[in-house]
């Protein structure tokens, strides 16, 4: 088995469990423009920059407005998730992740983050993580959001490795494409139904050991 040099972790619900907060401040804003909104149509917004998932939204309305009313919105939603996500602490870290992290490090394999969020930093700090990781790339740092690969071969190119010799972690489907399109193996983490696309997909992060990375 050939092991990967690094690994690189999406943020938003592959470290911690933030997806259930989005949902909840997305869907206060659908609410308010009177679009229907729910967890499967939040599952498109997954990877997604904030304004991507606000066009997104009023797309599912038909809806269109201007920049200035977008980021007015978004604002307002990114208000109502940082109050939520400001309580978060260690114990929002999702199972397995710590664990696979020892392992990881065990087996001298390097980690990284590539995230579309622009709370990355916020988050990390919150759970105790902002120091576990060789390189942190987010959404404050990408001009293209996922599924674009942009920001996972900035944090390949940062480490120094290939994106060939990396594995992208991910519970998105614009995440997971965003790895293929940038030619790295990609671990789904999450429903199998959902990213069928990525090469191994696993429930979740608890008990997933070394042998993950064989016939990858
Ligand atoms: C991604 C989330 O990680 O970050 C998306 O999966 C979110 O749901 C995106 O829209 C941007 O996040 P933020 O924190 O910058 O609004
Ligand atoms: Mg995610």
């Amino acid at each position: 088995m050939s092991l990967p040099k690094a690994c690189i972790f999406d943020l938003d619900g592959v470290i911690v469990d933030t997806v259930p907060a989005h949902y909840i401040a997305w869907k206060a804003i659908a609410d308010e423009l009177d679009i229907p909104f729910n967890e499967e149509n939040n599952e498109q917004l997954k990877g997604v920059s904030r304004t991507e998932s606000m066009r997104r939204i009023l797309a599912m309305g038909g809806m269109e407005k201007s920049d200035a009313e977008i980021t007015t919105f978004t604002d307002r939603k990114n208000a109502i998730y940082v109050d939520i996500i400001s309580k978060m602490t260690r114990d929002d870290i999702l199972p397995g992740v710590l664990d696979f992290l020892e392992m990881l490090k065990a087996n001298n394999i390097a980690v990284a983050v590539g995230s579309s969020s622009k709370n990355t930093p916020t988050i990390l700090k919150a759970v105790g993580l902002d120091q576990a990781f060789a390189t942190i790339v987010d959404g404050n740092q990408v001009t293209h959001s996922k599924p674009d690969p942009e920001v996972f071969l900035k944090g390949a190119d940062r480490m120094g490795f290939a994106p060939t010799e990396c594995v992208v972690l991910e519970d998105a489907i614009s995440g997971v494409e965003a790895a293929l399109n940038g030619n790295f193996k990609c671990i789904g983490v999450g429903e199998p139904d959902v990213l069928g696309k990525a090469h191994k997909v696993v429930p979740n992060l608890k008990n997933v050991d070394i042998e993950i990375f064989s016939d990858l």
